[in-house]
Order: structure tokens, then sequence, then C-alpha cells
């Protein structure tokens, strides 16, 4: 009973008139991890966390989250968990303060405990001293940690994230980034959604691709990596009709491309005897490559390969 994951979701469906917005989608989290819903907009990331959260019914499939079936045992889902949605849900007209003691007393808690766990959550998220102002005159990233501790007034069991870092300056980001791994060192279970990949590898124990509804890769970011070539061999072509004419002639390969640059990347394990064999490919005339880099691999990369994004940039 105890090993059971945090987030088990079998086979999630979800239609919206004749569009398929979820296709079976199979998560499994465990207890204290950090996981995230890496994918594009229009993804599903935010239908696959409303639905976990029971905001939403799917259409086909189920999940459990901290031990109940979110649609029948919906109300007691509710209680273990909470959920900081993509758009901050504070509300601008109260200060800091009053907005966390309401989310104290909806959920809840006695006056005086509702009081008392407001300025606790105030002190760790470091807005005591914005704590008597109306959000309305607070920054993006003060917004998304009040949201964030409008979520944590009774230490949920598991926590959703949808997009905890958009919008935000790098120093805010990385403030969230330390708030998320603290929360999990204490033993929560977070899901997160982000269209950043470094933040996915940073954080996350486990990543799930979602791709059109479908969940195109998963595994750890070192998983993920390893499923195309370490290296990535980048060229840069003479002119446009070079670069178009290698583009179309790598087609699913390419896994960068820049038109304004003439750059494509394409997967490499790096070794001489490769390079030389794509470059005679590539440019068997030797008068279309101008230059060539090889680098290392990045989550980007593997997303691109994986999501096939890169053909809607370029229409190859
Ligand atoms: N209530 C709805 N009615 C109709 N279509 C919807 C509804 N909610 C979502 N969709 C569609 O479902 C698809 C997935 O939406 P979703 O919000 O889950 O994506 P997302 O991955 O969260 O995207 P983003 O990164 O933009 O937040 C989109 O094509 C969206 O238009
Ligand atoms: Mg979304």
């Amino acid at each position: 009973m105890s090993d059971e994951p945090a987030i088990e979701a079998v086979g999630l469906r979800k239609t919206y008139g004749p569009a398929t917005v979820l296709d079976g989608i199979d998560l499994r989290v465990p207890k204290g991890s950090v996981f995230a819903l890496l994918g594009p907009n229009g993804a599903g990331k935010t239908t696959t966390v409303r639905i976990l959260a029971t905001l939403t019914r799917p259409d086909g499939g189920s999940a459990r989250v901290a031990g109940h079936d979110v649609v029948t045992q919906a109300r007691q889902v509710r209680r273990a968990i909470s959920l900081t949605g993509q758009y901050a849900a504070v509300d601008e007209l109260q200060t800091g303060t009053e907005n966390l003691r309401m989310m104290a007393r909806l959920r809840r808690l006695p006056r005086a405990r509702a009081r008392e766990r407001a300025a606790e959550l105030l002190e760790r998220f470091e807005l005591t001293e914005a704590g008597g102002r109306r959000v309305a005159g607070y920054s993006g990233g003060m917004r998304r940690r009040l949201d964030l501790a409008c979520g944590l007034v009774t230490d949920p069991e598991v926590i959703f994230l949808d997009e905890p870092t958009t919008g935000l300056d790098p120093r805010s980001r990385r403030a969230m980034w330390d708030l998320v791994a603290e929360l999990a060192a204490g033993g929560v279970t977070v899901l997160l959604t982000t269209q950043y990949l470094e933040e996915a590898d940073r954080l996350a124990d486990r990543i799930a691709l979602l791709d059109n509804g479908r969940i195109v890769a998963e595994g750890t970011a070192t998983e993920l990596k390893e499923q195309v070539n370490a290296s990535r061999l980048d060229l840069t072509m003479t002119d446009a009709p070079t670069f178009d004419a290698a583009a179309h002639a790598l087609r699913d390969r390419v896994i960068y491309l820049d038109s304004t640059r003439r750059v494509l990347g394409v997967s490499t394990d790096g070794s001489a005897a490769h390079i030389r064999a794509l470059l005679d490919e590539i440019d068997p005339t030797r008068t279309t490559v101008e230059r060539f880099a090889v680098r290392d691999t990045t989550l980007d990369d593997v997303f691109l390969a994986l999501t096939g994004q890169i053909k809607e940039t370029t229409g190859v």
C-alpha cells in the first residue's frame, strides 16, 4: 500500500467536440518525487493537470491521486492536493495577508490558526514586508509566490503547478525553482508543467514529453538525452537555396534549424568517421557547407526530435 504512487493515470482520454485533446495518457509518479510534463502550447498539459486535480472529467481512462480515484473520490483527492494554475488566481484587491487568511479559512482552519499560518507562509515566501499591501501592486514573481503559498495552507501531499515560472524574470524563476526543490525535499510530490526544457532538466526526477495529447517520451533527463545521439552537428549552408535543399534532403533527421543564420543541425555520435560521412552526404561537391560545429545534445534537441516541432517551423 505504501509504495502506491502519488499519481497514477492509465489511458486518460479527453475530447472537446471533434478534437481529441488527450489520447491515452499513462503516468506514474512515485511519492516524494518531482515530475515534469513538458510540451508545447496546446499539447494537453493543463487538461491533464485539471483532470488529475478533479476539475475536469476524463472521457476515458482513470487516475488515482494520493490513493483516491479522481472521479469517484474527488472530495478525498481535493483534500490531499493543491493546484496552482497557469494564471495566478489571487485576489488583486486584497492584500497578501488577506488572501492567505481567506484561503486558510476556506480550507476550514480556525481563525487564529489561519492568522498564524498566513504569517508563517508570508515569511517562508519572503513576502512578510509585502503582506500588508494590495496584490495589485505586486510583481509577477511576488504574485506567483503568493499563489503557491495559498496552495500550501494545509500541507498538501501532492502539488500541481501549471507553468509556475512562465513570464517570470530569471531571478524570480530561480527563486521558484528553489521553492519547488525545497518542497520536494520535504517529501511532497510535485507535478509541474513547463515549456522550458531547462526547468524540467533542473527540477524533475522524471520528465514526460507531451505532444498532441500523447506522451512521446518519458524518463529521466539523462535517459531522454540518450534517446538521441550524444552530439549535434551544426552546418552553416552557403545560401538560402542550398539551405533549403539540405533541409529537404535530411528531412526527419534535422533536429535544429535556424533559417536566418542558415544553420541546420543533425544528430551524430561525434566520431570523425560519422561527421565525415555526414559532410560527404550533404555536400558531395564540397561547396554548399560553409562551416560546421559539433556540440553536445541538449534536452531541446531531444524535444524537437521527438515532438516533430521542427517540421512546423520549416514546412519540410
Ligand atoms: N474547454 C475547452 N474546450 C475546447 N477545447 C479545449 C478546452 N480546453 C482545452 N482545449 C483544447 O485542448 C488542447 C490542449 O489544451 P491545454 O490547455 O491542455 O494545452 P497546454 O498544453 O496546457 O497548452 P499551453 O502551453 O498553451 O498552456 C488545445 O488545443 C485547446 O485548445
Ligand atoms: Mg496550459
